[in-house]
């Protein structure tokens, strides 16, 4: 049978861990030629390695006009064109906003929103010189909520979200779509770093709550996982999602839905 996305050419960026790497994974077992590009050249040739096929590696930093415009060339250049783009690098830090530096803000808004900005107006570009393709940003569900301790990551996300949203109205009549998937928490590097400042500052040890994990699992009856991102970044990606634009969706187990 054939996949979900055969035929097309996909990028996806922040693709050497976690999310990304389960997105190209699930791209290419669809029957996508992917591209995984990240700032970690070892880590994401090694990652490409491991997905085998025509899975291909590029070194990117998401923050550098150059490097990404050089990127989305060179992907053109390659395989012909481009289908598909996933803006997924990203970074959290942890501190409160009142008393961050402003380059402490700008190290998280630089990949979070720059990065995503980049990445999806370069894309855009190449897509709509061939008849078209489809965005997907891997926003988050902080973008949506006052967010205590990662205010430059709510607040990056939340831009990516209207930003997505702006560039799928502006691209329509080229066939261009972007959607926005605001996933809840996934038990991935990028939060596990993070687990016990969280619970020290949510006073969980107080409420009798023993750490994060258990906090979660209350908020969202559990993490969601990285392949559960995938799955919902193939429909969007997909020609079966064609009159889905400028959306955002969450993948939360329900932690944005509830107030208790
Ligand atoms: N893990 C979660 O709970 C969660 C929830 C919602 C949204 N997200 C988002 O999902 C995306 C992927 O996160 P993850 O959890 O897989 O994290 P991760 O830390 O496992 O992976 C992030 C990847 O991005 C790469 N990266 C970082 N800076 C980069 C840059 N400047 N240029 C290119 N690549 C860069 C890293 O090297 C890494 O491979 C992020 O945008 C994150 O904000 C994660």
């Amino acid at each position: 049978m054939a996949g979900k996305l055969e035929g097309k050419i996909a990028l996806i960026t922040g693709a050497a861990q976690g999310i990304g790497l389960a997105v190209a994974t699930r791209y290419a077992a669809e029957g996508a030629t992917v591209v995984l590009s990240d700032i970690d050249g070892d880590a994401v040739q090694a990652a490409a390695e491991g997905i085998g096929g025509s899975a291909s590696a590029m070194t990117a930093d998401v923050t550098s006009e150059e490097q990404v415009a050089a990127l989305v060339g060179e992907v053109v250049a390659q395989h012909g064109g481009l289908d598909i783009a996933v803006a997924n690098a990203g970074i959290a830090t942890v501190q409160p906003a009142v008393g961050m530096s402003l380059a402490d803000w700008r190290k998280v808004t630089s990949v979070n929103l720059d990065g995503v900005f980049l990445t999806l107006t370069h894309a855009a570009g190449a897509m709509a010189a061939s008849g078209g393709g489809a965005l997907v940003t891997i926003a988050s569900v902080t973008a949506q909520a006052g967010s205590p301790l990662i205010s430059s990551y709510a607040a990056a996300k939340a831009g990516a979200v209207n930003l997505t949203r702006t560039i799928a109205i502006e691209m329509r009549d080229h066939g261009v779509r972007a959607n926005a998937i605001c996933p809840g928490f996934i038990d991935t590097e990028l939060v596990k770093p993070h687990k016990k400042t969280f619970a020290d500052a949510l006073g969980l040890e107080a409420m009798g709550i023993p750490d994060f994990d258990a906090f979660i699992a209350m908020k969202q009856g559990r993490y969601g996982t990285e392949e559960e991102v995938a799955a919902l970044a193939t429909f969007l990606a997909s020609d079966r999602a064609g009159f889905c634009t400028a959306g955002e969706y969450n993948l939360d187990g329900g932690l944005r839905a509830s107030l208790l």
